[in-house]
């Protein structure tokens, strides 16, 4: 067992996951209808996935941890299905855990007939990365908006669609859904200081959900100059 396989109840009951104007959102942009063909990538507790079902689609669901209990145990940088395999490829807050998200938006590219949506959680400042990495070791990075549009765009997708959506983290809960506590909780608040509530009691982080379709016009070189700019995009 893994500390994902260790994290699939909280992800199946954490409301934050199970629900919201977010989650709402990405499930819109896939275009629900009776026997659309959806992957829904880093499954975890399975909302999207769910969610499309709900709606008549013939869902695939994937992840890379068996105790996430999906249809298919994969990595998200390298998806076993067939190029053009679905109608639409969704991710929904999991690109800041994948050690390599631009892959990871190609391969989705690939598998997907017609749409990808993403949803993920927006680059603050370093600070906020420290604590994240704090609180739960997984966390690879956030990424900024324009990262977000270059990998999309070195896919070859363009974005069709654009939101963003603010959650709020009850401090406590938030740390504590990953066990994170004594000192470490202690450094996380203070390093979260600046974007918390007065009283610390909590603080709100922003999601963006994109909607890119596969476009003949973005070919090799839109993916090419969009691969220059993800280069240049600084870290930090
Ligand atoms: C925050 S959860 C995803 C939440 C879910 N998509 C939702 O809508 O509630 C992150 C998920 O990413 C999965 N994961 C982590 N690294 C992965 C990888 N390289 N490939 C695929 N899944 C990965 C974890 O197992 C976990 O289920």
């Amino acid at each position: 067992m893994n500390e994902w396989d260790e994290r699939a109840e909280y992800y199946r009951d954490s409301p934050t996951h199970a629900a919201g104007d977010d989650l709402d959102q990405v499930v819109e942009w896939c275009e629900p209808r009776s026997g659309l063909a959806a992957l829904d990538v880093a499954t975890g507790g399975g909302h999207v996935a769910r969610r499309l079902r709900e709606r008549g689609c013939v869902v695939t669901s994937c992840d890379a941890a068996a105790g996430m209990k999906p249809d298919v145990v994969c990595p998200a940088e390298e998806l076993p299905f067939e190029d053009e395999s679905f109608d639409v490829v969704a991710c929904r807050v999991a690109l800041h855990h994948l050690s390599d998200a631009a892959k990871a938006v190609r391969a989705m590219a690939r598998v997907s007939r017609r749409l990808v949506v993403l949803e993920d959680t927006l680059w603050v400042d370093e600070r906020v990365q420290e604590a994240e990495a704090v609180r739960d070791p997984t966390h690879v990075r956030h990424y900024r908006r324009a990262e977000v549009l270059a990998m999309l765009a070195a896919a070859g997708l363009e974005v069709v669609g654009e939101a963003t959506f603010f959650k709020r983290h009850q401090m406590d809960d938030w740390l504590g859904a990953t066990g994170c506590a004594g000192e470490d909780a202690r450094r996380v608040r203070e390093l979260l200081a600046h974007v918390s509530e007065p009283d610390g009691d909590g603080w709100t982080d922003a999601k963006i959900v994109l909607k890119a379709a596969k476009t003949a016009a973005a070919g090799p070189a839109a993916a090419a100059a969009a691969r220059q700019m993800l280069r240049r995009t600084p870290s930090t």
